[in-house]
């Protein structure tokens, strides 16, 4: 048994039980590299504040720097006797640098440590999602480029409404996750608060200098309060919502591509390497990549919401509950990371079915409304027009024709304002190309906005 930072009030051994409840090596192993991190920046302070000798500083640093080194080669093993990473970390140090090392744990506490580890994984973390999610929006705009000339029906309430440029909606989700990478680059400015030298939750009466250990560490803040360094896992929290917010909106693209794989819109097919088969219909190419994506964010929302339940009733300052916080982020770490990587290949290899989307575009009543917009240029109000042409399209509808087959006279027996440009006006690509307000569905407009983003996501 790897020997506890703790054992000297104890007459009795830790039921065995016990151990194992309260063990968290099976998760926060994963916390190794930022544990010998912080514990090197420790020891450099340390010597430096003169509260270790300097030979011992650096044979305590010399110590960490081989453990580092082992984990980097992935030659580190989390050993399953020990009760957390730290005490991992301690007792190969023990091993590697004599009694020394049994000073590192000066001025410092695992509740500072675990705190410390946490934010510098956070920190990759944070960034590591933002390079995944700028790999997905490449992607989703390479995509775009490609068909850029292609105009399908837009939905409100999943009801055909108006034509758009495809190129137009997959520049929807480029949006939507950018404002995921600004929230993660926000999220940073909380992340990066070094925590170190709150010791326990009282600080201590060694002279430390905190301020070194935020240079080496690169935090460009400190944690101001000792008891709110050791209790906060804001930081958590923000980032799981980050991730749950991503989650939602790689599930609603989902939801769309689900969709529209499917016979009934026929826009989209999947690449057989990405599309799964039924062991019972023999036909079946089935989106079970991006209904995981769905389902997804259902599990990282579950996580986010278990963290918050776990925070809520805790007095201050560091309790053992917060041991729960690494399964919850690391998961949803995990979980996005896996979502995003599986996402960006499944974009790359999926084909618009051009050949099928005539049949979409057919009901002309999708540019209903640009006869309304007609009517206006032709001095009728705005609702007048409105309620006429919806009196046009339920006629139409009752004797089965489009509103493309009735002639011109039959429009001027509904107004005199209808002329010979009218029928013109229903057809969708007319319709794109009709739009002008800034950031409409016009082509010119979203050929501007391609090229703005492939400036932006240049590597
Ligand atoms: N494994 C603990 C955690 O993840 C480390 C801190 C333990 N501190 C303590 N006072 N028991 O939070």
């Amino acid at each position: 048994m790897t020997r506890k930072l703790w054992g000297g009030r104890f007459t009795k051994k830790t039921d065995p039980l016990v151990e194992r409840f309260t063990s968290s090596i099976g998760v926060d192993y994963r916390l190794a590299r930022y544990d010998v991190q912080g514990s090197m920046a420790h020891a450099k302070m340390l010597g430096r504040c003169g509260i270790v000798s300097l030979a011992e500083s650096h044979r305590l640093v010399g110590g960490l720097t081989r453990i580092l080194r082992s984990i980097e080669r992935g030659a580190w093993k989390p050993d399953p006797q020990a009760e957390d990473i730290h005490t991992q970390i301690q007792a190969t140090l023990e091993k590697l640098a004599g009694p020394v090392a049994r000073k590192l744990q000066t001025a410092r506490s695992r509740n500072d440590q675990v705190a410390l580890d946490l934010r510098l994984y956070c920190r990759d973390a944070a960034t590591a999602l933002a390079t995944a999610i700028r790999s997905v929006q490449r992607a989703l705009v390479k995509l775009a480029a490609t068909y850029r000339g292609v105009v399908i029906p837009g939905y409100t309430h999943l009801q055909r409404a108006q034509p758009i440029l495809l190129a137009h909606q997959l520049l929807a989700y480029v949006e939507m996750l950018e404002r995921d990478v600004e929230r993660l680059q926000d999220a940073r400015k909380r992340i990066d608060v070094l925590p170190l030298g709150a010791a326990a939750l009282a600080g201590t009466s060694l002279p430390i200098d905190r301020s070194y250990v935020a240079r080496l560490l690169k935090f460009p803040r400190i944690a101001q309060n000792s008891i709110d360094a050791v209790s906060d896992r804001d930081f958590v929290l923000e980032l799981s919502s980050v991730m749950a917010g991503l989650g939602v909106h790689l599930s609603r693209l989902a939801e769309d591509f689900i969709l529209w794989t499917t016979e009934e819109f026929g826009i989209l097919s999947l690449d057989d390497a990405f599309a799964t088969g039924s062991s019972l219909m023999p036909q079946k190419k089935n989106p079970d990549v991006l209904e995981l994506i769905r389902g997804q964010a259902g599990f990282v929302i579950g996580q986010l919401v278990g963290c918050l339940g776990m925070l809520k009733g805790l007095p201050l300052s560091y309790n053992r509950d917060l041991q729960w916080d690494k399964r919850f982020l690391f998961s949803t770490v995990d979980a996005s990371r896996d979502a995003l990587a599986v996402l960006e290949r499944l974009l790359r290899h999926v084909r618009v079915e051009t050949s099928r989307l005539p049949r979409l575009l057919e009901s002309d009543a999708l540019c209903a409304t640009d006869l309304v917009e007609y009517l206006v240029t032709r001095g009728v109000a705005f609702a007048d027009a409105h309620a006429l042409i919806g009196k046009v399209v339920a006629s139409a509808q009752r004797h089965g024709k489009r509103l493309r087959d009735l002639s011109l006279d039959e429009l001027r027996r509904w107004s005199s304002r209808f002329d010979g440009a009218a029928l013109a006006v229903l057809d969708p690509r007319r319709s794109v190309e009709g739009k002008r307000s800034f950031g409409s569905t016009n082509p010119r407009l979203v050929a501007q906005a391609l090229n703005r983003w492939k400036n932006r996501l240049r590597p």
